[in-house]
């Protein structure tokens, strides 16, 4: 085991659990049982007491893999399937992609010699596409079920099916809260239903894990505060001049605002004396990089003091040695869709009570600790219990369209694990009817449905890039780079040394008149041109080398994607001499067409003051700082990302267009809007 090999030992040995320690290693022959048993296994227990990391390690052990199947545990977050891979894979003593491995969109690290593989929701759901019965795995173990993401409530739906159709699959749930009842009773058979000679009571059961956890003090604000990010920092510093040692965790919501409190710390660690600066900030949000990942799970140098600045990711599916307080801002960034405005935003929001309970409890895994909530108690009072299944509150599209794709064609009557609400189903059909992946019936359309369907990306992109082919548009080549560059996220760029302005500058350089989509055109290419392996070459243009490389890698997939459907690349296009002409439209007109062929649903149109509005007028937008027309004019434009920060609603990723190509491209959608209004 990891702690065991190193040489230096355990720094803080009390703070660091071998596995043998860890509260499920009691159970592990009970579990064993229950999982031999009964189809259905719900494991209840607190976060940290070694669910994800050692039910696949016992189920392997006791010889579940031995007649060729594979287990497998999905999450619902990417850098929880990493991380927890690197760490099991540990534990058995492999390397990644051996015996233990990860399937993660766009980044499959797994082999033939893999039996235990930690994917994503998503990505699961998308491999009953190919194997409906999911037939290659013995067990398959719904980690963090309690969070209700939305791919991992249909895929205990599809698993309710499949577990009526195959006698030997099992099935785990593992929830931190005590959802667990509601679990079983929806996987198990109804009152008086036999299911392979089982009924309702033999069908499943539920175990608990006695986790043993400390008391944690909880501490309020007197009076709220109107900027928790200086809050945060402000009792960081407290914390570490008052208390005894121990590492701290403080709750942000987004990566900008763990940069800003990284940024701001670091300015209070420069004034310290240099006995006290032992204080190492350090950043966790899904797409940091691995490197920086790894340092979270690292120990540290003796005699510091870690802060860890982290979204919601490590309220449970992450959990981190050695913390003792934790700081929690009291609030999270949820996708949600905006029915009125037609988008799926980014929206701060208050964080639930179950959510509060929860990350507090990370501050007393190792011993007792405490909690500073940067609200007033009454504050508290106030949050809602629990928090929405986003099934309830997400853009339904993706993952509809996953289900039709399946054979499933009444969404309506699907049996939901909670049914979302009749309005979001239509809003997603009128969706995908308008990006004609649906006929007038609500059937897939072919070829065109179903290869949206099939391409890893979000319905509008996929669109986008399927009909890049069109003799009319003829840009393919440029359409997988930019789809390629847009899986990054806003991850592109970089800025190596924390300078705003230098980054500013790098962004200048590849901005183009047209928008951002075509910047990332020029910056993908501008890569390859530099050489894959030109670490300098990113520095000097604070760009990330490693997504770039990853860019370079989403691109060879997607354009695989293609030749499966019998869409190739031009080789000439893809060397960059592609006509450059058509119909006396030059490439990147074309290239913004096409874009609006996928993304008119997001159009808006800017104002004198540089901000935008929607096309029904009602929604003010502003341009995100990355963006070209930050401070550039333009009219109209599609978006392909939004999100909500303090009140203000950002679009990212935007291309100018005209408004008459909204109208040619989704005539019935615009017609629709129309009557509407
Ligand atoms: O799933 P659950 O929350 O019950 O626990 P787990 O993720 O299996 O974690 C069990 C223990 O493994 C934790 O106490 C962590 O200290 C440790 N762990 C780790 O050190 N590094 C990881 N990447 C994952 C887990
Ligand atoms: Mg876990």
């Amino acid at each position: 085991m990891a702690e065991e090999e190193d040489p230096e030992g355990p720094i803080i040995p009390s703070l660091y659990k071998p596995p043998a320690l860890l509260p499920i290693a009691q159970l592990k022959e009970q579990l064993l049982y229950t999982i031999e048993t009964y189809p259905v296994t719900i494991v209840v227990g607190e976060t940290g007491s070694g669910k994800t990391t050692q039910i696949p390690k016992f189920l392997l052990e006791a010889g579940w893999c031995n007649t060729g199947q594979q287990i497998a545990i999905t999450q619902p977050r990417r850098i929880a399937c990493t991380s927890v891979a690197v760490r099991v894979a540990e534990e058995v003593g492999t390397s990644v992609g051996q015996k233990v491995g990860y399937s993660i969109r766009f980044e499959d690290v797994t082999s033939a010699a893999t039996q235990v593989k930690f994917v994503t929701d998503g990505l699961l759901l998308r491999e009953m596409l190919v194997d409906p019965l999911l037939s290659r795995y013995a067990v398959i173990m719904v980690d963090e079920a309690h969070e209700r993401s939305l791919s991992s409530d249909i895929l205990l739906s599809l698993l309710k099916k499949v577990l009526r159709k195959r006698e030997d699959l099992r099935v785990v749930v593992s929830s931190a809260t005590l959802e667990a009842e509601r679990f079983l009773d929806f996987l198990s058979p109804d009152q008086g239903e036999m299911i392979h000679g089982k009924s309702k009571k033999d069908f499943g059961y539920i175990i608990g894990i006695e986790g043993r956890t400390y008391p944690v003090e909880i501490q309020y604000l007197q009076e709220p505060t109107n900027n928790y990010i200086e809050a945060a920092v402000e009792a960081v510093v407290k914390i570490h001049e008052h208390e005894p040692e121990g590492d701290i965790l403080v709750f942000l919501t987004g990566r900008e605002e763990i940069d800003d409190a990284i940024d701001m710390l670091g300015d209070r660690i420069a004034e310290m004396s240099s006995s006290q600066r032992k204080l190492i900030p350090l950043p966790l949000y899904a797409g940091l990089p691995t490197e920086n990942q790894n340092m979270i799970f690292t120990k540290p140098p003796p005699g510091t003091r870690r802060v860890i600045f982290s979204t919601n990711i490590a309220e449970a599916s992450l959990t981190i040695d050695g913390i003792v307080f934790v700081i929690d801002s009291g609030y999270v960034k949820l996708r949600s869709y905006n029915a009125s405005l037609g988008i799926e935003t980014l929206s701060i929001v208050p964080v639930s009570k179950a959510s509060a309970t929860q990350r507090a409890g990370r501050a007393g895994r190792t011993r007792p600790g405490k909690c500073f909530r940067l609200y007033t108690e009454r504050a508290h009072q106030e949050l809602q219990e629990a928090t929405f299944p986003e099934l309830a509150r997400a853009n339904l599209a993706p993952v509809l369209l996953q289900l039709l794709n399946l054979g499933i064609t009444n969404l309506i009557r699907f049996d939901y694990l909670s049914p979302p609400p009749s309005s979001l189903v239509t809003r997603a059909l009128d969706l995908l009817y308008s990006l004609d992946a649906l006929d007038p019936y609500g059937r897939l359309t072919k070829p065109l449905g179903t290869r949206m369907a099939e391409l890893p990306l979000e319905p509008q992109l996929a669109r986008a890039l399927l009909k890049a082919t069109d003799p009319e548009f003829s840009c393919l080549s440029e359409m997988l780079s930019i789809a390629a560059m847009m899986t990054l996220q806003g991850h592109a760029f970089v800025s190596h040394d924390g300078g705003k302005k230098q980054l500013d500058a790098a962004r200048r350089r590849f901005a183009v008149a047209e928008g951002d989509h075509l910047m990332l055109y020029n910056v993908y290419g501008a890569f390859v041109q530099a050489g894959l392996g030109n670490t300098a070459w990113c520095r000097e243009h604070c760009l990330n080398h490693k997504n770039l490389v990853k860019a370079v890698s989403v691109r060879k997939q997607l354009a695989a994607h293609l030749d499966r459907f019998g869409i190739r690349e031009n080789v000439l296009a893809a060397a960059g001499e592609g006509v450059l002409r058509v119909g006396g439209r030059p490439l990147a007109e074309r290239v913004r067409r096409c874009l609006a062929t996928g993304f008119f649903a997001h159009a808006a149109r800017m104002k004198g003051d540089g901000s935008f509005t929607t096309v029904d007028g009602k929604t003010t937008l502003w341009a995100h700082p990355s963006s070209v027309f930050f401070n550039r004019k333009a009219d109209w434009v599609v978006y392909s990302e939004i999100m909500e920060m303090k009140g203000k609603i950002y679009i990212r990723d935007l291309s100018a267009v005209d408004m008459d190509w909204l109208t040619e491209y989704a005539p019935e959608y615009y017609k629709i809007k129309n009557g509407r209004r």
